[in-house]
């Protein structure tokens, strides 16, 4: 059991992936129940306000992924077919070059306050600086528990932003360690905690308090060599496609309508993850472009070459504010679970996990784009989903499916003639 390495899992029946997930994480029955049950309704209502339902996601398991050396199985929760697959592949790819490896900074994040009307902005700037220790002590007073764990306010900065709409103000930028929360509550507190005191010392009036999601200082970053003769399939060399994988991400690399694609490739594999663990991903969806474009020009996240050898290297870099406690991580019963496989100890564990998928995800794509196109693959999947949607139920909706499919038209419409026929006997289902 000690290898996520699983050819044809996705031919188990769903009881017999469960089991194997069961074993290998060491479930309990109670966890194995949760994960299809999810959220109960009570609970819901405990979260969000107005509640009348839950709105569920297929929950499916990655495989091959070694990650550091380790062996882990990756839950996704998305709706969109070829994703899971998808990882899978790209992370046996990576296995046959060691893996990923991946790295995260300490849990930092950036809360800012906001600072107007301010008389002499470069005395208030210098002034706070002055005052560092005494806000900073102040800023840790909010969370004595995140203090205790060894988190807590590390730095501050005084940014002028001397020419918005607005008129000049000043931002003091609370840097703080989160330790293994995401860290949006704690941040927020200890920036408005520290409110007052900067207005004390820096004159003027403060506006926001809140944290910034642009979480430059909590980077994730993830790496794999492929070796050439595993890229080779049907008529395409090893090198030949890791040369189409460059090529495309050299065009993600120049062009921002392409990055924005590239990326969204990324986060499918990101997002899931998120989902799956219960993270803020509009959180991480926010950093991610945000960190795209920091150097003005919206760009790619992923960096991929050619080895000397023909071979490929990717690496990403990107930020990720993620949790192990807090929020939904614990709260909700699948999210724990999916914690609990994915069997990450650590908010930076987690970061550089789901930075390795990025990376999966992203490999998927380009070298399905760069070779035989993104269809081929992408249609029986989501044949079935058009299938279900036009109301093919049970064994129907795989064999309307594979009827469009064949007949290469997966369109609402086909699926509801083949259905009509298929009930009016009129074509078999085979
Ligand atoms: C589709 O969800 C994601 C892709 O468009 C990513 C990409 O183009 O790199 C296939």
């Amino acid at each position: 059991m000690s290898s996520s390495k699983k050819s044809g899992f996705y031919r188990l029946t769903r009881q017999e992936r469960i089991d194997w997930i069961a074993r290998w994480a060491e479930l309990t029955g109670q966890e194995i129940a949760a994960l299809d049950a999810g959220l109960a309704l009570e609970q819901g209502e405990q979260m969000i306000e107005n509640v009348i339902g839950r709105h569920v996601l297929p929950l499916g398991i990655a495989v091959n992924f070694l990650l550091n050396g380790r062996d882990i199985l990756v839950p996704m929760a998305i709706e969109e077919p070829s994703v899971v697959a998808g990882a899978s592949f790209a992370a046996k790819l990576a296995r046959a070059g060691g893996g990923f490896s991946a790295a995260a900074s300490a849990p930092e994040m950036i809360g800012q306050v906001q600072l107007l009307d301010v008389a002499d902005l470069e005395a208030a700037q210098a002034a706070l600086l002055a005052a560092r220790e005494r806000l900073l002590a102040c800023a840790d007073e909010a969370d004595p528990v995140i203090k205790r764990l060894g988190g807590g306010a590390r730095d501050l900065e005084v940014r002028v932003l001397p020419d918005t709409p607005a008129g000049p103000m000043l931002v003091v930028h609370l840097i703080y360690d989160c330790r293994d929360a995401m860290g949006a509550n704690a941040v927020n507190t200890a920036c408005e905690k520290l409110a007052p005191l900067v207005e004390e010392i820096a004159g003027g009036r403060v506006g926001l308090r809140i944290l910034s999601n642009l979480a430059d200082r909590r980077l994730a970053c993830a790496g794999c060599t492929i070796p050439a003769p595993v890229l080779a399939f049907g008529d395409f060399s090893g090198q030949q496609v890791a040369r189409g994988i460059v090529e495309a991400w050299a065009f993600a690399a120049a062009d921002p309508y392409r990055a924005a694609t590239h990326n969204k490739g990324i986060m499918n594999g990101i997002d899931a993850v998120a989902l799956a663990t219960g993270q803020d991903w509009r959180a991480i969806e926010a950093g991610a472009h945000a960190y795209a474009a920091r150097s003005s020009r919206y760009t790619s996240l992923s960096n991929w070459e050619q080895t000397a050898d023909g071979g490929l290297a990717g690496r990403i870099e990107l930020p990720l504010a993620v949790g192990v406690v807090g929020g939904a991580t614990r709260s909700h019963p699948t999210a724990r679970v999916a914690l609990k496989l994915l069997g990450v100890q650590s908010a930076q564990d987690l970061a550089a996990a789901m930075a390795a998928v990025g990376l999966a995800q992203n490999l998927a794509a380009i070298r399905a784009l760069a070779t035989e196109g993104i269809q081929k693959g992408h249609m029986t999947l989501h044949a079935r989903q058009v299938a279900m949607a036009a109301g093919a139920e049970g064994d129907e909706i795989e064999q309307v499916a594979r009827r469009m499919a064949a007949d290469g038209a997966v369109r609402p419409n086909q699926a509801a003639e083949i259905l009509q026929a298929m009930r009016a006997g009129i074509v078999d289902g085979e």
